[in-house]
């Protein structure tokens, strides 16, 4: 199913959750709604499900205008942060719940929610009861109660975020692996970053009901189009550069390395990802300010020149030898940065 919505916008008492969005999602696509905490997340996936009725806009399923049509005539499952499961039915009864209430014959659902349950990696748990169940099981249940009415849409609230790190990072994986098993087509709305960037075939970066950007993750991640995408993926070095003209030659320059203008405007942005910076003798002096290790990464506060950069080394011994108020010298690679045009 393609799902194409067309300016939309939704207020609530004067307060706009959604202001003139449009965008598609194409058939069999998992695209990551993302933004922070009051941007319009649930409100744009709560009108795609019909749960919200939104002031102006429209909303097509294959281009048919679904605008006006309410939530159990358009086939789309949701699955909760919160689970939403029935406390006093066990597993299968949950995930039956769906088919019963659509009438299927008995022999049909048994067979179906064993299908399900093997899907989701839940064979034997069947008369489980919900309060019997890890978080990770719950949102299994959930998952498989969404799955077993074979909805044309999959809608995901941020489903993960009641679980501890360990089991988010191998729930992603397996909510990606049932998506893509299913080719269901799939919104999925988070406030988490490094979820969007694994989980999604494309991302839509969110800011105050309006779309900052839209692309595939690593589009997102390297080549954010804007200051807010670029801050918002965790851009740490933002350098503002003017133009350098020297022996009738036009350059940038950061850290002393030219970078060339190309068709780019007077004023830029440098951005430089801490990880594309290496220790090299021929770079440029740094003085360590801070130390923050991250396990197997560091992340170094360094000064170079007038400038404050941010650098992740690997903990090899190499480096884990450097100390704060050491001096190191730093390189980058040209074709590491990435230019935004504009002021800040
Ligand atoms: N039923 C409602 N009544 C009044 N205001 C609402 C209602 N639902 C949402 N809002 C407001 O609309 C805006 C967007 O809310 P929404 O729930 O879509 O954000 P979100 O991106 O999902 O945030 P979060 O990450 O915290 O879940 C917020 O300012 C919110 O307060
Ligand atoms: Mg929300």
């Amino acid at each position: 199913m393609e799902i194409k919505i067309r300016n939309m916008v939704k207020k609530f008492n004067g307060v706009t959750a959604i202001n003139d969005i449009s965008l598609e999602v194409i058939e069999g696509e998992m695209l990551a709604l993302l933004g922070s905490s009051g941007c319009g997340k649930t409100t744009l996936l709560r009108t795609i499900a019909g749960l919200i009725h939104q002031d102006c806009g429209e909303i097509y399923f294959n281009n048919m205008e679904v605008s006006d049509w309410p939530a159990q005539k358009r086939n789309a499952a949701m699955v909760f942060q919160n689970y939403a499961l029935f406390p006093h039915m066990n597993v299968s009864e949950n995930i039956a719940y769906g088919l019963k209430i659509r009438k299927t014959e008995k022999k049909e659902i048994e067979k179906k929610v064993a299908e399900v349950l093997e899907k989701v990696k839940l064979i034997g748990f069947g008369k489980r009861k919900i309060q019997e169940l890890s978080g990770g099981q719950k949102q299994r249940v959930a998952l498989a109660r969404s799955l077993v009415i074979e909805p044309d849409i999959l809608l995901f609230d941020e489903p993960l975020s009641n679980l501890d790190e360990k089991l988010r990072v191998s729930m992603r994986q397996e909510i990606r692996r049932i998506q893509k098993d299913t080719n269901i087509t799939s919104v999925y709305v988070t406030h988490d970053q490094r979820e969007a960037l694994s989980i999604a075939d494309r991302i839509v970066v969110m800011d105050s009901g309006k779309i900052c950007q839209i692309g595939t993750p690593e589009e997102i991640y390297y080549r954010p189009a804007n200051l807010f995408t670029a801050d918002f993926m965790g851009h740490l070095n933002v350098f503002s550069c003017g133009i350098i003209e020297e022996n009738g030659e036009r350059y940038y320059e950061l850290f002393g390395k030219k970078i060339p203008i190309e068709n780019r405007g007077k004023s830029i942005k440098i951005l430089l990802r801490p990880e594309e910076i290496d220790i090299s003798k021929n770079g440029v002096d740094a003085l360590i300010l801070d130390i923050e290790p991250f396990g197997s990464v560091s992340r170094y506060k360094l000064k170079c020149k007038n400038d404050i950069i941010y650098a992740d080394f690997i903990n090899r011994r190499r480096v884990g030898s450097f100390k704060v108020n050491d001096y190191i010298k730093i390189d980058f690679d040209v074709s590491a940065i990435h230019v935004i045009e504009g002021e800040l």
